[in-house]
């Protein structure tokens, strides 16, 4: 048995948060892979990297859930795909707000819980989501 034990509600939160990293390393993969044309000719390099730390993070919770007892999912929230270049890095800067949100919540809930780990962890990841949301920010003012 783990030292640490996390509530009901923050497995779950770790659990969604798991799904959301799997939903956007695959979105980002598609886009990097679908996207054609001189303006996503700059972004792609930048998607590939940023679905590339998605899938870092999605391993590194679901290796701090089953730590804590608990199945990670391997089911990704709804991918976000088609639409014009405009359409998707939109939909991809929401996905990074939704992100940051949810972290913070977890940060909250893992302190309150005395699981520094966790919360630690998802600090770091979180700065990496403040990062992709910049980085999609900038090239919106690009397309
Ligand atoms: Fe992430
Ligand atoms: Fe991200």
């Amino acid at each position: 048995m783990p030292v640490t034990k996390a509530s009901p509600e923050l497995l779950d939160l770790l659990n969604q948060a798991i799904a959301r990293e799997i939903q956007v390393s695959i979105q980002y993969m598609w886009q990097h892979v679908m996207w054609s044309g001189v303006k996503a000719f700059a972004v792609k390099d930048e998607l590939k990297s940023v679905a590339i730390e998605e899938m870092k993070h999605a391993e590194a919770i679901a290796e701090r859930l089953f730590y804590l007892g608990e199945t990670p999912t391997t089911k990704p929230t709804p991918i976000f795909k088609g639409g014009s270049l405009k359409e998707m890095i939109e939909a991809d800067m929401k996905a990074e707000e939704e992100a940051i949100v949810m972290y913070k919540q977890i940060i909250e809930l893992a302190m309150k819980e005395g699981d520094e780990t966790t919360a630690h962890m998802f600090r770091e990841i979180l700065s990496d989501e403040e990062d992709h949301h910049d980085t999609f920010e900038s090239i919106l003012e690009e397309v």
